[in-house]
């Protein structure tokens, strides 16, 4: 059986949708089961007739401005919850799927990220995230840790979801222009990472990189959340998207300017195509 933890969120939705779909057994649980509280997690983990056999660690901390006032609470549950969540698996004898970001660099750089490139977060989030890889590591031989960037998807609030809500209700909106990284849709990730728990035997553990395809700018991503709203009618009147620049519309926690991630190796290892983002949102805001 598969434990999927945070599983009310973004990418939790869509992975227990994907497990349903591939008729695999699975047990759910949201933050009533808080990863940051080891007896919590023991307890549930060891309850008898329940026999877990992958952890796919949903659970975390993404408010990321809200986070650089909330520098305790992120790292309790990014790092601490994470180590909590790994040392379990450890004892049960069984891998774990844990989810990271492309806020771990500083996007100073030019050229794709690969996993193992230098992080150098500038964020609390993106900080509390490392640290929370580092433990995955450290405490279970047996981990799958995905980085993946710009996630949206039915389960929660998002960049799309949001910006379908603006351009709804605003006549006009900026949004910056100078940060560029690439969407993914939590259906495409949920797919990618039930092909560690089918392929496992040819999958070394580590670190592997995910999005989908292309890269663009926020600004270039709600322009075509809003072309392909208005196409599909979920955008009903006319709406002004204005570019701007980071240091024109500050944000609380600091971006990285490029966070473009290179998935050569999760390709390979897992043999997929990964769809390109705009093929990705379409789907997305077609409800297909
Ligand atoms: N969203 C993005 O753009 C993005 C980008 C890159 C990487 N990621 C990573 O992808 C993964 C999934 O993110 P997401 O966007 O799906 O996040 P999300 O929508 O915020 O969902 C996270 C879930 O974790 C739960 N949770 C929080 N604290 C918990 C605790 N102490 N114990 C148990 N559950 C707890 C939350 O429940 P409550 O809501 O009830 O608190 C929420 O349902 C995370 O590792 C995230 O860092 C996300």
């Amino acid at each position: 059986m598969v434990w999927v933890t945070g599983a009310k969120g973004i990418l939790g939705t869509e992975i227990c949708k994907t497990l349903n779909r591939e008729d695999i057994d699975y047990v759910a649980t949201g933050s009533e089961v808080d990863i940051t509280d080891i007896d919590e997690v023991n307890l549930f983990a060891h309850n008898r007739g329940r026999r877990i056999s992958w952890i796919v660690n949903c659970a975390a901390y993404t408010a990321v401005d809200k986070a650089e006032n909330e520098a305790a609470l992120c790292e309790k549950i990014n790092f601490k919850g994470a180590e909590n969540v790994a040392k379990i698996a450890k004892g049960l004898g069984c891998p774990l799927i844990h989810f990271s970001t492309d806020y771990v660099f500083d996007g100073t750089g030019s050229v794709t990220y690969r996993e193992d490139d230098p992080a150098q977060p500038v964020s609390v989030y993106g900080k509390t995230k490392l640290q929370g890889e580092r433990a995955v590591a450290a405490f279970n031989e047996r981990f799958y840790i995905v980085r993946t960037s710009w996630l949206y998807g039915r389960g929660g609030k998002n960049f799309v979801n949001t910006m379908l809500c603006f351009m709804n209700e605003l006549d006009s909106f900026t949004v910056v222009n100078d940060q560029i990284g690439s969407p993914t849709n939590a259906a495409d990730l949920s797919f990618a990472a039930l092909q560690f728990i089918k392929k496992a035997d040819h999958c070394e553990a580590g670190i592997y990189n995910y999005s989908n395809e292309g890269v663009c700018t926020w600004f270039e991503f709600a322009n075509e959340i809003y072309r392909l709203g208005r196409l599909n009618g979920l955008i009903k009147k006319e709406c002004f998207i204005c570019p701007c620049t980071t240091v024109e519309c500050p944000t609380k926690a600091p971006r990285p300017a490029f966070s473009v991630l290179d998935k050569t190796k999760i390709k390979k290892t897992l043999q997929i195509d990964i769809p390109d983002w705009k093929t990705s949102l379409r789907k997305y805001l077609e409800n297909d």
